[in-house]
């Protein structure tokens, strides 16, 4: 009889909202001396075997690698995962903060500012788009559409956009809550 094969859940780029308890395992660069906190530099290959994971969960983190870095990244996610296995990103949409710019979105404005420097109503709409790319070590930015395409580039499919804790894949752990998250799921064929 073939031995059952392990469960593997990976939350990559967690910072410090580590996932406990559920068989998932937390990686960032920075562990913070956190013991839950698994050590690797994501712009390398992850260091787990073809067809490996079963989920992939992160949020906030593509946009902080260069262009293509990302998509080797997320490369790498589909290299690991098992056939089947699944992959959730939560993500700034660049489309959401350019339209939150045109219709003067001011809920999301105040979001941004406060973000960027601990303060709302501090700089011009102008001003504010533009730090927006160029904090927290943001490398690069991708809209809904452009997205969708990179991982259907790399043959993710069942490409489907969901809404906060909504998914159909049982992920329950969007640890954000807040304007600046689009969420996406998609499945290794
Ligand atoms: C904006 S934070 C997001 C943290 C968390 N996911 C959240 O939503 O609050 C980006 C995270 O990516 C991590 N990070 C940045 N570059 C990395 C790299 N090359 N390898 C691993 N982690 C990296 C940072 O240490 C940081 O924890």
């Amino acid at each position: 009889m073939n031995k059952p094969t392990k469960t593997i859940k990976l939350h990559l780029a967690c910072g410090t909202n580590i996932v406990l308890g559920k068989g998932w395992t937390n990686i960032d660069l920075d562990t913070r001396n956190n013991r839950n906190i698994k050590k690797h530099d994501l712009s390398k290959p992850l260091p787990y075997k073809d067809n490996s994971v079963d989920m992939i969960f992160h949020e906030h983190f593509i946009e902080h690698l260069p262009k293509y870095d990302g998509q080797a990244f997320l490369r790498e996610c589909y290299r690991v995962l098992k056939s089947g296995g699944v992959m959730r990103v939560g993500w700034p949409d660049t489309a959401r903060l350019i339209r939150a710019y045109t219709f003067r979105d001011r809920k999301y404005f105040d979001y941004i500012s406060k973000n960027v420097d601990g303060e709302v109503n501090s700089k011009s709409w102008d001003e504010l788009v533009v730090d927006f790319f160029y904090s927290w070590e943001h490398r690069y930015g991708y809209t809904r559409k452009h997205l969708k395409s990179v991982l259907g580039d790399i043959s993710f499919y069942k490409i489907r956009y969901k809404k906060r804790m909504q998914s159909d894949h049982g992920f329950d752990i969007d640890l954000r809550d807040d304007p600046a998250t689009t969420y996406i799921e998609v499945v290794k064929p």
